[in-house]
């Protein structure tokens, strides 16, 4: 297949680049908006005409939950505008496209795990933004996947926006990092989301699905198994309260089921403990040069 993957430099995009490359794909990287910027409609169906994609992987986003709620209209021309383009660009060339969402769609407050049929209700900008894009992809594109994911960690992308990485390098030099007790989710390593995304995008089987590592853990929780699987005191995090050190509104819980994703895909996601461990593994062979 040919996929091109948007927000390729990022912690998503280029995991996912790298691993349909793996694959055996041929892979078309967008490399951030000074290459192409997708918030302007003509240049991205030009661009989306020429190279004749089978597969867009949607993952560019404005995705700093704070930085959104200090520029409304920023963050829509990004998550909604642009994602409204790429869809009109992939339904122009029959293209499947993956529009990676998020699960701050829903407001928090159920006390099972979401569910793709649950109603929304964002409470911040970042959330109704993405959720905004998901409604255009599905007026614009009919081959399209619409992918919800928890907070993701993983190796790539920028260091500098990289929150897991950053979070090693913080308590490698003995720094204290505050983290929320009070704000949980399903944890999600992007390389298994990466790997979801290829078995799906291989299937006519179009919709909206949760993909994420299964179970849910608040930032303290999971900032505190980081932490201790890459071999440092637990006290380097400290319990905080989600107001506290954040501008927008947070989610208490939003823990989703990935059970129609497995059923649909036959296949199994691994719950987040183990991820957490598979990623820090990961990070002690690249970057400390460590073997298992
Ligand atoms: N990170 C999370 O915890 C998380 C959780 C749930 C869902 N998601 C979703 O997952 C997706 C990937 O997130 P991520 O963490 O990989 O983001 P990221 O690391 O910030 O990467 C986003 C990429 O999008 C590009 N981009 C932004 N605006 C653009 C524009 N106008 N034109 C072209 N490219 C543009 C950026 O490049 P430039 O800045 O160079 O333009 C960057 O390469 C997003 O859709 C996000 O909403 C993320």
């Amino acid at each position: 297949m040919r996929v091109m993957v948007t927000g390729a430099p990022g912690l998503l995009g280029m995991e996912m680049a790298d691993l349909f490359e793996r694959q055996g794909h041929e892979v078309i990287r967008l490399n951030g908006h000074k290459q192409l910027d997708l918030r302007e409609r003509k240049p991205v169906l030009r661009f989306v005409e020429e190279v004749r994609p089978d597969v867009i992987v949607h993952t560019a986003a404005i995705k700093n939950v704070d930085e959104a709620e200090k520029d409304p209209q920023g963050t829509y021309l990004t998550n909604t505008t642009a994602t409204a383009n790429v869809a009109m660009a992939a339904s122009n060339v029959g293209a499947k496209m993956v529009y990676i969402s998020t699960d701050a769609v829903f407001d928090g407050e159920k006390n099972s795990p979401y569910v793709e049929s649950d109603p929304t209700g964002p409470i911040n900008v970042y959330g109704a933004s993405k959720l905004a894009g998901e409604q255009r992809v599905k007026e614009l594109c009919e081959r399209h996947f619409i992918v919800r994911t928890g907070l993701l960690f993983g190796l790539k992308g920028r260091p500098e926006t990289n929150m897991a990485l950053n979070l090693l390098n913080r308590w490698r030099k003995g720094e204290r990092v505050p983290a929320a007790v009070n704000q949980a989710c399903s944890n999600t390593y992007t390389l298994d989301l990466a790997r979801a995304v290829e078995i799906m995008t291989d299937t006519e089987c179009y919709g909206t699905y949760h993909i994420c590592n299964k179970g849910q853990a608040s930032r303290y929780e999971f900032y505190t198994r980081l932490c201790t699987l890459a071999g440092y005191s637990a006290e380097l995090v400290e319990l905080a309260q989600a107001a506290a050190i954040r501008v927008a509104r947070r989610h208490k819980n939003t823990e989703m089921s990935c059970a129609l994703y497995e059923r649909t895909f036959n296949d199994e996601m691994s719950d987040w403990q183990d991820a957490a461990a598979r990623f820090i593994q990961e990070y002690k062979r690249e970057y400390l040069h460590e073997e298992d």
